[in-house]
């Protein structure tokens, strides 16, 4: 993961202790409370969160002021895992087992719910700007995953055009709300916050072609069901995409590999004048290393 600042890590710290903790829930049901907290109790990457935390040191504020916003973002990404899980069927996540698949559909839809009411009551302390972005988020997230159950379904053409679209919407949307919102909140001003966007947007297509490349080989490793599903249930998959277009699955490997390089580096020309993060560049060009990710070919 990104090995961020002294004062990103302690921040991050808090994140971690906070996430299914101080905060005050309060349940009568005896279902939600296992429901809402089966994934929370299992921390991902954290990728999100700590992008609020290097949007935030971009433009040279303090990360610890933004604990509560990173956390609002990290519940709407898990309610967004939790109802992805229901729209592709399954059965695994973060190396457990799926929120529907222990509780039931009703019980996930209602924790994904739950976690998206608590993100908004977080996050509306940091302002009537910030709320409306991760709305427009959550907005683009619904769009993005109807356009990807439609593709499922045959109804939307599995192309390179629709696959961009769906990986802005269903993935971009909240990596560059992550990576903006800290200028966003501070008011920071239309050109910086524009290129955080810009950037995060750019990073988070960069970060679906990577999970899809990986998906396509069927690995284990991201913790998810092994096996080419995406393939099987006729997913938007980068790889598959370029397979039908007519590339052998080697080469639409290689295909997608550039196109994830590309956009890693149009987003660190994009940070390029945000002078306070430059270590975060090399961070990023790393974590995007295609000798990294030919290992799990
Ligand atoms: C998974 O996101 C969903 C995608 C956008 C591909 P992450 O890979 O960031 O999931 P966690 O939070 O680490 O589990
Ligand atoms: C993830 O889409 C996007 C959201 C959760 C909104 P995918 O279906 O491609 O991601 P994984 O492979 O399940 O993590
Ligand atoms: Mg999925
Ligand atoms: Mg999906």
């Amino acid at each position: 993961m990104l090995h961020i600042s002294e004062n990103s890590m302690v921040a991050l710290q808090e994140v971690k202790n906070d996430l299914s903790g101080k905060f005050y829930w309060k349940f009568s049901s005896p279902n939600l409370e296992g429901s809402t907290f089966h994934l929370l109790n299992i921390n991902g990457k954290l990728l999100r969160p700590t992008l609020v935390f290097v949007g935030a040191e971009s433009v040279g504020l303090n990360s610890l002021k933004f604990v509560n916003l990173a956390i609002a973002i990290e519940y709407l990404h898990i309610s967004s895992l939790i109802h992805d899980d229901i729209v592709d069927k399954d059965d695994v996540r973060r190396g457990i087992e799926t929120v529907h698949k222990k509780y039931g559909i009703e019980n996930a839809i209602l924790a994904g719910d739950a976690l998206i009411a608590r993100a908004v009551a977080l996050s509306s302390v940091y302002g009537e700007s910030v709320v409306k972005r991760i709305a427009e988020a959550a907005f683009q997230m619904c769009d993005g995953e109807s356009m990807d159950f439609c593709t499922q379904r045959r109804k939307v053409a599995m192309n390179l055009d629709n696959y961009m679209d769906i990986a802005r919407k269903k993935t971009a949307s909240l990596i560059s709300t992550s990576i903006s919102i800290a200028a966003i909140s501070e008011k920071m001003g239309e050109n910086l916050t524009s290129r955080l966007t810009r950037a995060g947007e750019l990073l988070g297509i960069a970060f679906q072609v990577r999970d899809d490349v990986i998906n396509s080989v069927g690995s284990v490793e991201l913790g998810k069901r092994p096996g080419n599903d995406d393939k099987k249930f006729n997913r938007p998959n980068i790889v598959s995409v370029f397979e039908n277009e007519g590339e052998n699955k080697k080469d639409a490997v290689e295909k997608a590999i550039s196109l994830m390089s590309s956009h890693v580096k149009d987003a660190i020309q994009e940070l390029s004048e945000f002078e306070k993060i430059n270590y975060i560049k090399k961070i990023i060009a790393a974590y995007f290393s295609e000798e990294d990710l030919r290992k799990y070919l």
